[in-house]
C-alpha cells in the first residue's frame, strides 16, 4: 500500500537553489508544504528557483549556513555545500566551515525546534582536501 506524504509542513531546505535542492523545493511544494529555501548562492542559481518565487508557500532566504539562524520549521534538509570538486576545492577552508559549522548549526536548530533533519554529504569533499599517499590519506 502506498503511504501518502504528510502535507502542510514547514520545511527548510538549505542549498535550496542548487541542483538537488531546487528539485526538492518543487517536489515538497507540489506536496502542499511551506518551503523555506535558504542559500548563499555560491553555486546555486536564482534561475533554478525563479519559477517558484510567485508561489505563496515558497520563501527565499539569502543566508550562509556558517551563521546560526532560528526558524520555526518541522523538517530540515541540509544540502548546503558545493558538490563538484571544482567548487569545493576553490576555497577548502570555507568548504570545511560549511560542512562543519553548517551541520552543527542545522543540528542545533533541529534540536531547538524539534524538527526532523536530513543531512546530505559526500566523502568526496573530504578526499578533495587531502593528498593521497599510498594507503594513507594525508591532510
Ligand atoms: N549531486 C549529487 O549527485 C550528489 C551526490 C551525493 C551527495 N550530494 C550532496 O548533496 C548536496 C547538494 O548537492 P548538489 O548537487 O545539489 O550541489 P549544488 O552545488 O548544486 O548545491 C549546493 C547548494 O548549496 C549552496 N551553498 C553552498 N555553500 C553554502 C553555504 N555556506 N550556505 C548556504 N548555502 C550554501 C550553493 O549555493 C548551492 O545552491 C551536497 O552536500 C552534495 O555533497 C550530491
Amino acid at each position: 500500500m502506498m503511504t501518502q506524504s504528510p502535507k502542510n509542513l514547514r520545511i527548510l531546505i538549505t542549498g535550496g537553489a542548487g541542483f538537488l535542492g531546487s528539485h526538492l523545493c518543487e517536489r515538497l511544494l507540489a506536496e502542499e508544504n511551506d518551503v523555506i529555501c535558504l542559500d548563499n548562492f555560491f553555486t546555486g542559481r536564482r534561475e533554478n528557483i525563479a519559477h517558484l518565487i510567485s508561489n505563496p508557500r515558497f520563501e527565499l532566504l539569502r543566508h550562509d549556513v556558517i551563521e546560526p539562524i532560528l526558524l520555526e520549521v518541522d523538517q530540515i534538509y541540509n544540502l548546503a555545500c558545493p558538490a563538484s570538486p571544482v567548487h569545493y576545492q576553490y576555497n577548502p577552508v570555507k568548504t570545511v566551515k560549511t560542512c562543519v559549522m553548517g551541520t552543527i548549526n542545522m543540528l542545533g536548530l533541529a534540536k531547538r525546534v524539534h524538527a526532523r533533519i536530513l543531512q546530505a554529504s559526500t566523502s568526496g569533499r573530504i578526499l578533495g582536501l587531502c593528498e593521497y599517499s599510498g594507503s594513507a590519506l594525508v591532510l
